[in-house]
């Protein structure tokens, strides 16, 4: 029932007022709710720029590049690739600075640069005739690349591809590299020891790369310059892989005829017939070099000096192979085992016939004395100057070779290696 009212009754403020009261103080909660709420946007939107975006907007101008952008390159399992803008190795090599030319290569110039933390770098800037390929391409063979770690092998530390340019970057190896040494255009004497560990090591290399690694590669240009020495003169092999970034026929062109003949296998010369076997033969040929310390090819030598795996040959049927040692080392000293040991490899690797050298793995066995080797090296292969009349279709003119089989030699044609324990 309604309450009646009485004239004289008091009005009743205090109900409007507690309504009212009620009504101001929700809406004040509700404004207040909406500030905090506003205030934590605004300061994780805050965050959002000053912590995250930066580096995204970073890498979008480091990386104006489309295919594949750098999320590509750094996400998943691609984070092992390091990518150096240009304007960094710009700045670490001095603008590319002549002074920092450390050479020039059949892929490119290379030089030495200084980044902002102090590391040492050598930068390869691949010539831009050669290499025709696209970003993605040349990432994905520098992501396998970079993926191949061997303590004898050159770390590749990371990559910039700006506009047409395509740029390796290296870890720089203090002591150059074997060509200073074995052609003499540094004072530095090794003696024998470190010899024999530049030798192991650099077998040791070949056999990762050949045999152990995930991805099979033959490295098509063993040669002086490309054995590079560390601090400790350990021997790390440089541009494994480098054939990747060019044309099949221009990257056989640029490495093995651009100087590099001397090195090179007679059927990877002639026809072109390239595997594991060509680095073999190479890398005889540079183990003769490191104990000699000449050049494998020099024509002011009196002539039957001149190829030197045909005069180690003629010093091995004479018997005085010691005669093929470096003077300085004669005088220094060495360990006659090791040195027999490491000709008799290198003779064995000059095979004539690619079936004829041991793989890899049995090198590094005989080297470090786990095999023993019961077999005589038949005479090698090798380049020489004399044109060879009956090979017309060959157009090189400077270049024959000669071929014996097997059959020619008296020498035992099979090589063992026997395993000892
Ligand atoms: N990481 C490195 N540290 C120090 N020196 C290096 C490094 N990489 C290359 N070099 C040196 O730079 C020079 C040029 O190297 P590059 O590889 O371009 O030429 P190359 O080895 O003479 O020929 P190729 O192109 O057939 O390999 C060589 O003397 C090489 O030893
Ligand atoms: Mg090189």
């Amino acid at each position: 029932m309604p309450r009646p009212s009485f004239e004289g009754d008091p009005p009743m403020p205090s109900v409007q007022m507690e309504t009212s009261s009620k009504h101001h103080s929700s809406a004040l909660l509700f404004f207040l709710g909406g500030a905090i709420v506003l205030l934590i946007l605004l300061i994780l939107l805050l965050l959002y720029w000053k912590i995250i975006r930066p580096s995204k907007l970073m890498n979008m101008v480091r990386r104006p590049l489309k295919q594949p952008g750098p999320k590509d390159l750094f996400s998943g399992n691609l984070r092992t690739i390091s990518y150096f803008d240009f304007h960094t190795l710009k700045k670490a090599t001095k603008n590319f600075h002549p002074s920092n030319l450390l050479g020039v290569g059949g892929f490119g110039p290379v030089y030495r640069g200084k980044l902002d933390d102090g590391r040492l770098i050598a930068v390869k800037k691949l010539s831009l005739e050669k290499s025709q390929q696209g970003e993605s391409e040349f990432l994905s063979e520098v992501r396998m690349i970079t993926s191949i770690q061997h303590k004898n092998l050159v770390r590749l530390l990371g990559c910039c591809s700006d506009g047409p340019q395509r740029l390796l970057v290296y870890e720089y190896m203090k002591n150059r590299s074997l060509e200073l040494i074995v052609y003499g255009k540094s004072d530095q004497f090794l003696n024998w020891s470190t010899r024999f560990q530049i030798i192991t090591g650099i077998a040791r290399g070949l056999q990762y790369l050949h045999e152990d690694s995930h991805f099979r590669i033959v490295h098509r240009d063993i040669k002086a310059s490309n054995i590079l020495l560390d601090e400790k003169f350990q021997p790390r092999i440089g541009d494994f892989g480098l054939a990747r970034f060019f044309p099949e026929d221009q990257a056989y062109l640029s490495t093995a005829f651009a100087g590099t003949l001397g090195y090179t296998a007679p059927e990877y010369a002639i026809r072109g017939e390239l595997s594991e076997k060509a680095d073999i033969y190479s890398f005889g040929v540079l183990v003769l070099e490191i104990i000699s310390c000449r050049k494998n090819t020099d024509l002011t030598l009196p002539s039957e000096m001149q190829y030197l795996p045909e005069y180690a040959w003629k010093l091995y049927e004479r018997s005085s192979i010691f005669d093929l040692i470096d003077p300085r080392l004669q005088e220094d000293g060495y360990v006659e085992r090791d040195v027999l040991q490491a000709i008799h490899v290198a003779l064995l690797c000059l095979q004539p016939h690619a079936n004829l050298r041991p793989p890899m793995s049995e090198i590094v066995a005989m080297l470090t004395f786990r095999v023993e080797m019961e077999v005589r090296p038949i005479k090698p292969a090798f380049m020489d100057r004399r044109r060879n009349k009956r090979d017309e279709n060959f157009s090189c003119d400077t270049i024959s070779v000669v071929l014996s089989s097997p059959q020619q030699s008296d020498s035992p044609s099979v090589v063992h290696a026997n395993k000892v324990g």
